[in-house]
């Protein structure tokens, strides 16, 4: 079984680079199930119902979200509903939505749970790694996936040997900067610090440089603007075999400097 994880989703550029290169990777990959944190998908914040709809119908199996959860005023009308979108499992308890979920994909039943990291984060969030032990012990997944949407490499390093050989995979996201230090940890369990963004190359993690530059140079807020750039697309293919043990993972890294 082959998964896709596609890194932090963030504004049109990024969902226009998940339209033109998702069925191509699909089928050069033969790729079965496609996970994406999708938490800056609309407008660069949030994630609104029309575009959660067309991921799903573009073929993303189970979405992820993080520290801007609810950015979008509107999720919190149609969360209910959206039987494919996985919030913080370690949020404030008051916040609605599901923080694991599992679905039987190929007769394999594949849970994603997503955790928020509390180092350099709001400080709202239970710690990450008391939180997942409550999903253990409910968990009789085939395959769970674990997006970590944390700030400190530091700690997502430690909830990867923590979680080695308890889940399938602990992939980063939230930095929107692709780490290269994918592997395969030494129980079984695949780990990479951070998918990376898919959304615009030229920019500072996803705005738009020169607001930011200003803004780090003088300390005024600038409002917050999308970069307006070609776009960069980011993914980690996690490949299992029969026994569901995680075989291979590898980068997938598309933009002008990395052609596909
Ligand atoms: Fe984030």
């Amino acid at each position: 079984m082959k998964i896709l994880f596609i890194g932090d989703v963030f504004a049109a550029i990024g969902r226009e680079m998940i339209e033109t290169y998702l069925p191509q990777l699909k089928q050069q990959y033969q790729i079965d199930v496609v996970i994406a944190n999708v938490e800056n998908a609309t407008h660069g914040k949030g994630l609104n119902k029309r575009h959660y709809e067309e991921f799903l119908f573009q073929g993303i199996s189970l979405m992820t979200m993080g520290n801007h959860t609810f950015a979008k005023k509107e999720l919190f009308d149609y969360i209910d509903e959206a039987d494919r979108l996985i919030v913080p499992y370690n949020q404030p308890r008051a916040l609605p939505g599901m923080g694991s979920r599992e679905i039987t994909i190929l007769g394999k039943k594949i849970r994603v749970t997503n955790l928020l990291g509390i180092t350099f984060m709001d400080g709202k969030s239970q710690n990450p790694f008391e939180a997942i032990d409550d999903v253990l012990k409910e968990d009789t997944s085939d395959i769970h996936i674990v997006d970590f949407h944390a700030e400190a490499t530091s700690e997502k390093i430690a909830l990867g040997y923590y979680l080695d050989g308890k889940v399938s995979a602990v992939l980063g996201t939230h930095t929107h900067v692709t780490t290269a230090d994918e592997k395969i940890l030494p129980q079984g369990t695949a780990y990479q610090s951070d998918v990376g963004m898919t959304g615009p190359y030229e920019s500072v993690i996803g705005c738009d440089k020169d607001s930011i530059i200003k803004r780090m140079k003088t300390g005024v807020m600038t409002p917050f603007l999308v970069a307006e750039s070609v776009g960069q697309l980011r993914a980690t293919l996690l490949t299992f075999n029969d026994q569901n043990q995680c075989i291979q993972i590898e980068r997938i890294c598309i933009d002008p400097d990395h052609s596909f």
